[in-house]
């Protein structure tokens, strides 16, 4: 089929959405975000990706503004208070450190962050969180939200290098949690962060980390590698579509072969019907396949990680084995044998990820509801 964008579109968007709000959260339909936006998902989605998503930058103008990165602190009795990159507040270090990222079109009161927060508090009764809230910049066409990751990143990494001096966290036993371009962004954080105070951030975990123009990057200090953290967990739930293709870890989790998960509705499918219905109609295409649902919904693979990260947080049934039972190699069918014999290489998936032994990957089946993890009838 071809692009969605290669139309002139003249029709602007029926959007009740201003330009800088955040597109994820579950009460916005696909249908409310600005036409160009939707577009350019669809073209995802199609893998008929525009050439602007592959950019070195040098052509990209950001609208970065002195207030466009937000810190944020949260603890189990208080939320959004806002961090002073400049002057941080000592934090308690006898508490867990816990930074989060969210990812393109997205802020930190949507996409399941609340959530994710809340998890924390329940497992660890509480915890110290920091928010990097970078919707100003990350709700705007890719190449923006792209090249807007390497800058976020960099900031972050010096407000943790200060926090670690003044609160005497040692970044070691710091965990940065990113979904998407967060997930990417950790690997920003992360190069910085060893810059600036020569040691490694202990955990990262990315969740389904962006692919796309990060698939094509061949240098890894343009995105997520897995000497950017002690640990570095990936768990792919789009790869190849919005997320990364490919590990990029220490341990890299593929939770039922890691881009199509059950539960989600198969929006390719419904894009690609509606396309023969309305061949060059771009607005009917969309119009008839996916402008009632929200974007957690048309991305529900890609936002499956986040999903089952928030389960691990308070369970570790999401058992995963080093055999990849997606395919039939031989070598999987050795590992398989091995598995029967009792020999395979087992781990957990999420929070309770074990400290990296060996590099490997791990695949893992998954209910198609809550609660999500099987236990070990999934590996
Ligand atoms: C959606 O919900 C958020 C958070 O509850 C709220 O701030 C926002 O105004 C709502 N948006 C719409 C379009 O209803
Ligand atoms: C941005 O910050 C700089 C340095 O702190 C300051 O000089 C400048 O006036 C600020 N600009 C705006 C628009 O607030
Ligand atoms: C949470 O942080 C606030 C400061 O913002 C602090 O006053 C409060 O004591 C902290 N809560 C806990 C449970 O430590
Ligand atoms: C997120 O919520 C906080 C607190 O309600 C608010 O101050 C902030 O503006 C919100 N951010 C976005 C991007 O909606
Ligand atoms: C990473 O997290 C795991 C699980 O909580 C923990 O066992 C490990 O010590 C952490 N690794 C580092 C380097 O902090
Ligand atoms: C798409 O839907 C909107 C509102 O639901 C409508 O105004 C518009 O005419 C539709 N466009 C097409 C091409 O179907």
């Amino acid at each position: 089929m071809s692009k969605l964008v290669s139309f002139i579109v003249l029709c602007t968007a029926l959007n009740s959405v201003t330009a800088k709000d955040s597109y994820c959260y579950g009460n916005i339909t696909f249908g409310n975000i600005p036409f160009t936006i939707q577009e350019l998902i669809a073209d995802v989605l199609l893998k008929s990706i525009p050439a602007t998503f592959f950019t070195d930058c040098s052509n990209v103008n950001i609208p970065i503004a002195n207030d466009s990165i937000k810190f944020y602190f949260f603890n189990s009795t208080s939320s959004y208070v806002r961090i002073d990159s400049d002057n941080p507040p000592q934090l308690d270090p006898s508490k867990r450190l816990i930074i989060l990222a969210h990812g393109w079109l997205c802020s930190m009161n949507d996409s399941y962050f609340p959530d994710l927060r809340q998890a924390y508090f329940k497992r660890y009764g509480d915890c110290n969180i920091i928010g990097v809230d970078w919707s100003d910049l990350s709700v705007n066409v890719w190449s923006i939200a792209y090249c807007s990751v390497p800058i976020v990143g960099a900031k972050l990494g010096d407000l943790l290098c200060k926090i670690a001096s003044t609160s005497g966290i040692p970044v070691e036993s710091m965990h940065m949690v990113g979904h998407s371009m967060g997930g990417q962004m950790a690997g920003f954080t992360g190069q910085r962060v060893q810059t600036q105070c020569g040691s490694k951030i202990g955990n990262i975990t990315a969740l389904d980390p962006g692919g796309i123009s990060y698939q094509v990057q061949l240098d890894e200090s343009k995105r997520l590698d897995k000497g950017d953290g002690i640990a570095v967990q990936v768990i792919h739930t789009n790869a190849g579509i919005l997320g990364y293709e490919g590990n990029c870890g220490t341990t890299d989790f593929y939770p039922n072969c890691g881009t199509i998960q059950p539960g989600c509705l198969d929006v390719i499918q419904a894009l690609k019907n509606a396309a023969l219905l309305w061949p060059n109609n771009p607005q009917a295409i969309l119009n008839n396949s996916l402008v009632n649902l929200p974007l957690t919904e048309v991305l529900c693979d890609h936002f499956r990680s986040i999903v089952y990260f928030i389960e691990s947080v308070n369970s570790k049934q999401f058992k995963a084995i080093d055999c990849k039972k997606c395919t039939s190699t031989i070598l999987d069918s050795l590992c398989l044998l091995a598995q029967a014999l009792n020999l395979a290489d087992y781990t957990i998936m999420g929070e309770d990820c074990p400290p990296v032994n060996e590099e490997d990957a791990y695949f893992l089946t998954t209910n198609s509801k809550s609660p999500f993890a099987k236990g070990d009838a999934g590996a």
